[in-house]
């Protein structure tokens, strides 16, 4: 099935609720469909843009190019043993749905990423993580289409070159490659991260530490942090917590003692960026239809009709005030399109 559509909203495909149009909108049914899209006059000379749930850009104007959408969604076991199995899924595949076919068959690995918005082909880009684990921790290769050959290509693990919320993909490949399927490593004897702080204590606080209660914790966690998108426009962290140099993080944190920061290597230390925002005073704070969310401040809200330039105003003075107050550069981890 290739279904095309001409000059259309892009409302439903952004969870930032921005209201943009764009020029032509795609979905893919399949790789030969895929191939057989990017062969097209709508791809060709046109600019692309590829969207999984929408969960991780902010529009700024309308898409003057075309808009490619995976509906490739299958969930098939490739090899089996006692111990572990290995999965390939289509990247159109709602990622929490694929959460909760693993939980429901007994796969460890995935659980701490439950309820994270997005499709499996865009977790794979962006390298979501949360509670301790990142999607590479249980990626063992991702399938995708060269953009202007339409050639088949399968990138290992070490391929993807995986970073804090990086990859190849969205790095130095950006616009070249497809995602199409992905293939996950996951296990069958039961194995937990807890490094996140209080998980398992708010997990044995439901009853036995089993893949369903860890799948519930999280997901309360999430819900009550995190503001649902289908309510309250949002992007879930829209800054990425910055990585510092240990000289750095040693003068913030003399002056700072309560400063909120995570181990990285012997080198570096990663701060808060929730924190930050915090301490500079933006919780709760609405600069017109954009907002700060009041329980996470790394979370920035469209309170209606807000435009995409509207929270990227916000944006740059909560980057700005971060600045003067820490030295410190927010990046954006989400995509800005268009200017
Ligand atoms: N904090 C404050 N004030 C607040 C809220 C938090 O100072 O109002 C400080 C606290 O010290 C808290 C710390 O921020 O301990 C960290 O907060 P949290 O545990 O919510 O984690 P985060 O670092 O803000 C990251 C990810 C989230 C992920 C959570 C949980 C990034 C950019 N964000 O947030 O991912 O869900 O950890 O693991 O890495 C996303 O990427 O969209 C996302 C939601």
């Amino acid at each position: 099935m290739i279904n095309k559509q001409e000059h259309v909203s892009l409302l439903p495909y952004n969870t930032f609720g921005i209201d943009v149009k764009a020029d032509c909108l795609i979905e893919y049914g399949t790789p030969a469909e895929l191939k057989e899209v990017l062969r097209s006059a709508d791809v060709q000379n046109r600019e692309l843009l590829v969207v999984g749930g929408g969960s991780n850009l902010l529009f700024l104007s309308d898409f003057r190019g075309t808009v490619i959408r995976s509906c490739y969604r299958f969930v098939s076991v490739l090899q089996e043993d006692d111990d572990n199995v290995r999965v390939e899924v289509g990247a159109g595949v709602t990622w929490d749905d694929f959460v909760v076919y693993c939980v429901e068959h007994g796969w460890y690995g995935a659980e701490n990423l439950s309820l994270i918005p997005g499709q499996v082909g865009a977790a794979a880009v962006q390298n979501i993580g949360a509670y301790g684990v990142e999607v590479k921790d249980i990626v063992h290769e991702v399938h995708a289409l060269h953009v202007p050959t339409g050639e088949e290509r399968v990138f290992g693990n070490e391929a993807c070159r995986y970073g804090y919320r990086a990859s190849v993909f969205k790095g130095e490949w950006r616009g070249q490659y497809i995602v199409t399927s992905v293939v996950f490593d996951l296990g069958k004897r039961p194995s937990f991260c807890f490094d996140y702080q209080h998980l398992e204590s708010a997990v044995r606080a439901k009853g036995n530490v089993t893949l369903q209660n860890v799948r519930n914790t999280i997901v309360e966690m999430r819900q009550g942090k995190l503001p649902d998108p289908k309510l309250l426009g949002n992007a879930g962290s829209f800054f990425k917590n910055p990585v510092v140099d240990k000289a750095a993080f040693a003068a913030l944190a003399a002056e700072y003692p309560d400063l909120s920061h995570f181990y990285v290597s012997e080198t570096e230390e990663k701060i808060s960026a929730a924190w930050l925002i915090d301490r500079c005073g933006w919780k709760g704070k609405r600069l017109g239809a954009a907002g700060v969310y009041d329980r996470q401040p790394l979370v920035l809200v469209n309170l209606g009709h807000a435009t995409g330039a509207d929270i990227r105003h916000l944006a740059e003075q909560i980057q700005r005030s971060v600045y003067e107050k820490f030295g410190i550069n927010l990046q954006p981890e989400v995509n800005y399109i268009g200017r």
